[in-house]
């Protein structure tokens, strides 16, 4: 399976659509982590993220209005809450078309419609017209998947007008981890290497930003991943009579375990860096 047909099969198949929106988005379009603040649940937690990137660009420039491009935009999470809560206006980006689709029908649904683009295309080959276009490249969990994170370091570089910038959150390998330790994570998610934080920082230097902060979020991994493995045992037969199948839920709840217990060892780390 090639690296593309390997993430449709993850996000856009009908299990992966049923599997994600049930468990990651807690029912809801978010397809990333959380914070968790006292006794958050999954809804809660995923839109904590998107007030904390949102509050962190704030601090620096307006976001109120800007014209944001969402990198890996799933099924348009961070693009409803930027346009419902900033009247930005958005470009999605995303190769998954039945993601895509979703994104369109609940943008409908929100009336939103007008301020909201939606482009079928890879986020390390945007197209040559996005010259100094956007003020915001915005990306959540997306950048994982990508073989050359360096040249969609330098695509967003490319896109934004001077003065612009970059905020995205990855699952990342912890610093000083290999990548053989990290099978159990990548083997199950189609992904081919994880970035370290360290890796993200020369990257961004080396694509041209100036400025770069990473807020280390990993401490709320662990509570992300027990959270998810509630959700698949609550909704364990809703989802297995929507057709996913039950090795996939049984496998999909192992790695979760494991990945609580790799914890200890700091094997995975999850954070936030802002970039101008
Ligand atoms: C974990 S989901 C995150 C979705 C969304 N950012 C969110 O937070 O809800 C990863 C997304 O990245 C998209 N993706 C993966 N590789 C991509 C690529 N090369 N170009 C554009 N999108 C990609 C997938 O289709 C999927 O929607």
């Amino acid at each position: 399976m090639s690296g593309f047909e390997a993430i449709l099969e993850q996000y856009d198949s009908s299990r992966g659509l049923q599997f994600y929106q049930t468990i990651m988005g807690g029912g809801e379009t978010s397809i990333h982590y959380g914070i968790y603040q006292d006794s958050d649940d999954i809804k809660t937690a995923t839109e904590n993220i998107m007030r904390f990137m949102a509050e962190c660009i704030q601090r620096h420039t307006a976001l109120s209005q800007s014209k944001v491009l969402d990198l890996g935009s799933g099924t348009g999470s961070a693009a409803h809450f930027l346009v419902k809560n900033y009247d930005c206006e958005v470009v999605c980006v995303n190769i998954s078309p039945n993601q895509n689709k979703l994104n369109q029908q609940k943008a409908a649904e929100l009336k939103i419609l007008d301020s909201i683009s939606i482009v079928n295309t890879s986020f390390d080959n945007l197209p040559d017209t996005w010259n100094e276009k956007f003020d915001i490249v915005w990306s959540e969990e997306a950048f994982c998947h990508g073989s050359d994170k360096l040249q969609i370091i330098r695509e967003s570089k490319r896109v934004l007008k001077e003065n612009g910038s970059l905020i995205f959150t990855d699952i990342m390998a912890g610093e000083g981890v290999s990548q053989t330790e990290l099978d159990s994570f990548t083997s199950k998610n189609a992904v081919t290497q994880l970035a370290r934080p360290s890796d993200y920082f020369k990257w961004c230097l080396d694509a041209g930003f100036k400025e770069i902060t990473y807020f280390d979020l990993s401490h709320h991994l662990k509570t992300n991943f027990k959270m998810m493995i509630d959700r698949i045992d609550n909704n364990y037969s809703i989802l297995v009579k929507s057709q996913v199948p039950e090795n996939y839920l049984n496998e999909f709840k192992r790695d979760l375990h494991t990945r609580v217990n790799e914890m200890k060892d700091n094997k995975l780390s999850w954070g936030c860096f802002y970039t101008r």
